[in-house]
């Protein structure tokens, strides 16, 4: 029978059963919330030699182009495909994303936190998931890519049903054609007038050549905002949740600033974002450590728990804010590399060190229990995280 990774008391806290099944057939099959049988890999070794593995592929050649027009228009994007196809499509956008260039973004980034900061209540209880770690990096995506930040709550509601999976199933296929139908409406008006923003550059290549097609160009706009905010919402979002709910924590990393940089990578090491969005297909019988994934399987590569893993990780469930040695997965490895982790760590730097500087007094205003993990098991945030100013 395979583990049931739909039931809500595994969801509430993952953490024991991946434990067990690291030590006790790392290599197993789940049922998902779907009802879909796939393979998920749990240790950390195994979960970076799938990653580097081009026989684990993103699509298997019979289903590269779906009928369906709107999940043609959002599945074109370099995260589903495979070289030569992937390749071609990140280098369109991999320039925007270096090192360098995103470190030109700190003043904007940091106006804009400020920004954010100020509107705090000053004395009354508030939500710092919806004041703070979702409207930052929607906010940063949106000037990167030239779209109005205005219409986020519009998107925000969409993306949530997309990537929450079936607990939206019903939900579906409207937010999808929605999301579709803006990014085309976005794509025309900024035909008609270019600016200088990311999105007008792939207009541009799309005009000049047949290097993109359309379906790739909504297709890339889709993806790029979406792992943009989705993603980065719980690193701030699951970053403050350790640090708020041992409140010795906190006060140590605010008397100590200079642990922010290793206490991120720790956050994302701990509570990793992508618990499981690693979708992949075998594309032959694999023997993996032990075990044979037969053919055109589907495979989820357990992020979160390579994390945890105690053969990798000393002491891997006590968070350590200065963990020296910390090559966690949290950002995949192989060609999928996240593209945008530069640009993720530079806004978490820039909020957790402002936050830390003008909030010292800040504390969870529920009790931790009370506190609820989003649906599915792509990603991992909560919902929401009440906190009082103090
Ligand atoms: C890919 C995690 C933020 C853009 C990935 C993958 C992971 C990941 C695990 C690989 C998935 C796989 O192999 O199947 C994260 C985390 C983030 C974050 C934990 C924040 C804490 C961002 C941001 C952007 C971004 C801010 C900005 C646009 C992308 C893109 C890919 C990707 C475009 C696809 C790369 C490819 O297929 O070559 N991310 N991400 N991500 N991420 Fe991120």
């Amino acid at each position: 029978m395979p583990d049931n990774l739909a039931d809500p008391a595994f969801h509430a806290n993952p953490h024991p059963s991946y434990a067990a099944w690291r030590r006790d057939g790392p290599i197993r099959r789940v049922r998902l919330a779907s009802g879909t049988v796939a393979w998920l890999i749990t240790r950390y070794d195994d979960a970076r030699r799938a990653l580097a593995d081009p026989r684990f592929a993103k699509r298997a050649s019979d289903i590269r182009h779906p009928s369906n027009a709107i999940d043609r228009a959002l599945s074109n994007h370099m995260l589903a495909v495979d070289p030569p196809d992937h390749t071609r499509l990140r280098r369109l956008v991999s320039a925007a994303f270096t090192a360098r260039r995103i470190e030109a973004l700190r003043p904007r980034i940091s106006d804009i936190t400020h920004e954010l900061l100020d509107k705090f209540p000053a004395d009354a209880p508030f939500d710092l998931i919806d004041a703070f770690a979702f409207p930052l990096p929607i906010q940063v995506i949106c000037e990167l890519l030239g779209i109005p930040a205005d219409d986020r709550d519009k998107f925000r509601r969409w993306s949530n049903i997309i990537v929450g999976g079936v607990a939206y199933q019903d939900k579906y296929p409207r937010a999808a054609s929605a999301m579709v139908g803006y990014i085309q409406a976005l794509v025309a008006a900024r035909r008609a007038d270019p600016g200088d923003d990311l999105l007008s550059g792939l207009i541009g290549v799309r005009d000049s050549g047949d290097s993109l097609t359309e379906d790739e160009l909504i297709s890339m706009v889709f993806l790029l905002l979406i792992a943009g905010h989705e993603t980065t919402v719980n690193l701030i979002g699951n970053g403050m949740y350790l640090l708020l709910s041992q409140p010795d924590r906190w006060q140590r990393l605010c008397a100590d600033p200079a642990l922010i940089p290793t206490a991120i990578e720790e956050f994302l090491r701990y509570e990793s974002p992508v618990e499981t969005a690693t979708y992949r297909i075998t594309t032959e019988d694999i023997d993996f450590d032990g075990q044979t994934i037969p053919a055109r399987s589907g495979v989820l590569i357990g992020l979160l728990s390579a994390n945890r893993d105690g053969d990798r990780f000393p002491d891997p469930d006590a968070v350590e804010l200065d963990r020296a040695h910390n090559p966690h997965l949290a950002f995949g490895h192989g060609i999928h590399y996240c593209l945008g982790a530069p640009l993720a760590r530079l806004e978490a730097q820039i909020a957790f060190t402002a936050l830390a500087a003008s909030h010292k007094n800040l504390r969870l205003a529920v009790d931790e229990s009370e506190l609820t993990w989003r649906p599915g098991l792509l990603l991992r945030g909560l919902f929401t995280l009440p906190v009082t100013p103090g």
